[in-house]
């Protein structure tokens, strides 16, 4: 036994043991254990993931999940694979999820689902205008939005207790991803709802979601085309490169719908997570009150030990591929488990244990928990900003600041792939 419960025997060439389930509750309860007996299993193991009906490969070991990811041999998008035929998977799933065809695009053809030359062509032109500069500009706003939501928490209190998840977490991203791209003030609670009902994957609502959200961006287009701004949604429209080649307006509003989604539920976790961490770690939360300038080590050290996302996309083997020594086969789907790549005591030693000190500076990064490659997390540097800028303000501001209840009592929302807190109620 491996100890995971939900699995099949299953015949297996390779070897590779008993398939396991994604969806496995017991997995998404305790993904470091589970995952951790994975990867002293095997390279590749088989698993099974929502509902697909052929196997996919799960690869948890750091040197591996870094192959995978920088390997131009796998590729996003199925249908680059030649010869694979992808039967009408995307036409099934749009409609398992009511989503009419014309919508279908904006969520299945986005930067994440594009290879090679198309994939760079997107990530030149976006970063044209989402560079490093923007994002640092746009600290002391992330300060002000932070410092305001702050100051609400304790009229948001009920019998001395504040949700953080509610009224920190959430909101602070999300805010800060409308400013960033220009999605007016009194449109942001409007994103959020709709950013949950795509989440939420509830068919009806989701089509209804898309096709609100989409239109939204288009009009906001045309609105900064008639009067420009600073916002990135300008910089988008203005951008081109050496030969003049442009983004397109579906390309825009995919982009935009991207950033927003990718954008704020991502950063929320991490800010929970990492707070949870903190108020679970008397020593380490000390060490940081002392020494405020460790807190880009701190992030880097939260994204390993709680980020908030478990895996990437499927990658496909456009070819044959060995990986850990054992073959993978043209067509076949890998998923890089991150979180199995951040514990792995190959590189990390005593994985389980939080150390904010880990890192020797904070430019460097050594997990891979925005994903590693050609598709490494663009909004990487934003939302460690905002990370460090929450824990920061937070830490400060409310130096009795304590979990309502004990760690191991914290209400996890499991959900496949995701690692992230239903609430986190704190006293101030
Ligand atoms: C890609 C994680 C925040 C935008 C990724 C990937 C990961 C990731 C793991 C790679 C997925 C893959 O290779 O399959 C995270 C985490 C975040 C975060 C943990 C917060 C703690 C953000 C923010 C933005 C963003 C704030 C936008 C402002 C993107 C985009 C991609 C991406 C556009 C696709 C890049 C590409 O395909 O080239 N992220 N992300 N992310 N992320 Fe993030």
């Amino acid at each position: 036994g491996t100890g995971i419960t939900g699995t099949t025997r299953a015949a297996d060439p390779a070897g590779a043991g008993e398939t396991v389930n994604l969806m496995d509750v017991e997995l998404m309860r305790d993904p470091f254990g589970g995952y951790a007996r994975l990867r002293e299993r095997a390279p590749l193991v088989r698993g099974t993931f929502f509902g697909r009906g052929t196997p996919i490969w799960v690869v948890t070991r750091y040197d591996d999940v870094k192959s995978v990811l920088g390997d131009t041999r796998f590729v996003n998008d199925p249908t680059g694979v030649p010869g694979l035929d992808v039967g009408n998977l995307r036409e099934r799933e749009a409609e398992a999820r009511g989503i009419p065809e014309e919508y279908a695009r904006y969520i299945f053809d986005g930067i994440l689902d594009t290879d090679g030359e198309d994939h760079l062509r997107l990530r030149r032109l976006v970063s044209r205008t989402f560079t490093a500069r923007r994002v640092l500009a746009l600290r002391p706003r992330v300060e002000e939005i932070t410092e305001s939501l702050l100051d609400r928490l304790p009229g948001l209190a009920r019998d001395d207790v504040v949700d953080l998840i509610e009224h920190f977490a959430y909101p602070l991203p999300i805010t800060v991803i409308c400013e960033l791209v220009g999605i007016p003030q009194e449109d942001r609670r409007q994103w959020r709802e709709w950013g949950k009902a795509l989440v939420a994957l509830e068919a009806g609502g989701m089509a209804a979601a898309l096709r609100e959200m989409v239109d939204h961006i288009h009009e906001l287009i045309a609105r900064r085309r008639a009067a420009p701004t600073g916002d990135l949604l300008t910089g988008l429209i203005r951008t081109h490169d050496e030969d003049g080649d442009r983004l397109g307006d579906t390309e825009m509003v995919t982009l935009v719908l991207t950033l927003v989604l990718a954008g704020h539920e991502t950063t929320a976790h991490l800010i929970g997570n990492g707070v949870a961490a903190l108020l679970a770690h008397p020593g380490q939360l000390a060490l940081l009150r002392e020494e405020p300038a460790l807190m880009p080590r701190a992030v880097h050290e939260l994204m390993r030990w709680c980020g908030p996302v478990q895996g990437t996309r499927l990658r496909y083997a456009k070819e044959d591929v060995e990986i850990g020594g054992m073959p993978v086969r043209k067509g076949e789907a890998v998923m890089a488990v991150l979180v199995g790549a951040n514990h792995d005591p190959r590189v990390f030693a005593e994985p389980g244990r939080l150390d904010i000190t880990r890192e020797p500076d904070g430019r460097r990064e050594t997990h891979v928990g925005f994903g590693s490659g050609l598709h490494y997390c663009l909004g990487a540097a934003l939302a460690r900003q905002e990370a460090e800028v929450a824990f920061g303000g937070l830490l400060r501001r409310y130096p009795g600041l304590a979990l309502a209840v004990a760690p191991e009592d914290l209400d996890r929302e499991l959900m496949p792939g995701s690692w992230r807190l239903a609430r986190l109620p704190v006293r101030l």
